[in-house]
C-alpha cells in the first residue's frame, strides 16, 4: 500500500510521455490536411491578387496584355532565383531589362518564390 502513489505516478508519465510521442510522430491532426508546399502555393496565389498581376497578365493569369505566365508559357524560362530577380530588378530570364507597364516590386524572398511555387501548378 506505501508504494501505490508512486506506482500512479509512474503510470500517469508513462501515459502523458506516449501522448507526446503519439503526436509528435502524426505532427498533430494538421498534417494530413495542409502540407508546407501546399501553403506555399495557396500564399502564392494570394499574392498575385495582392500586387494585381491579373490585371496585365489575364485573370487565369495566361496571357492579356502581358505573357503567360503558366509553367507552359513565360515560367519555363525561370528559375527561382531568375524569377525574384524579374520581380524585384526587373530582368528576364536571359538577363535583358523588362519592359514597362512591368513592374519592379519590392517583394521579400519568400513572396517571390511562393508566387514561383503557385505559378508552377497552373
Ligand atoms: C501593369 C501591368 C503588369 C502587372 C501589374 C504585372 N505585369 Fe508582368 N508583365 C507585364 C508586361 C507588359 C510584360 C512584358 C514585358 C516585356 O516583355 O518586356 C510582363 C512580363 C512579365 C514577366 C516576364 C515574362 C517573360 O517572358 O520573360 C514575368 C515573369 C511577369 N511579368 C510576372 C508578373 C507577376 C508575377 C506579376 C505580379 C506579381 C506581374 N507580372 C504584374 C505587365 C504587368
Amino acid at each position: 500500500m506505501k508504494k501505490r502513489p508512486f506506482n500512479q505516478f509512474i503510470a500517469a508519465t508513462t501515459l502523458l510521455m506516449a501522448a507526446t510521442i503519439f503526436a509528435c510522430v502524426t505532427g498533430g491532426p494538421k498534417s494530413a490536411v495542409a502540407s508546407p508546399t501546399t501553403d506555399l502555393v495557396a500564399k502564392g496565389k494570394t499574392l498575385t491578387t495582392s500586387f494585381t498581376c491579373a490585371g496585365c497578365h489575364g485573370p487565369d493569369l495566361k496571357g492579356k496584355m502581358g505573357p503567360s505566365l503558366a509553367s507552359s508559357g513565360a515560367l519555363k524560362k525561370y528559375t527561382k532565383a531568375t524569377f525574384e530577380r524579374a520581380m524585384n530588378l526587373g530582368i528576364d530570364a536571359m538577363g535583358k531589362p523588362l519592359h514597362p507597364p512591368m513592374p519592379t516590386f519590392h517583394m521579400a524572398k519568400g513572396q517571390a518564390d511562393a508566387i514561383y511555387a503557385y505559378l508552377k501548378t497552373i
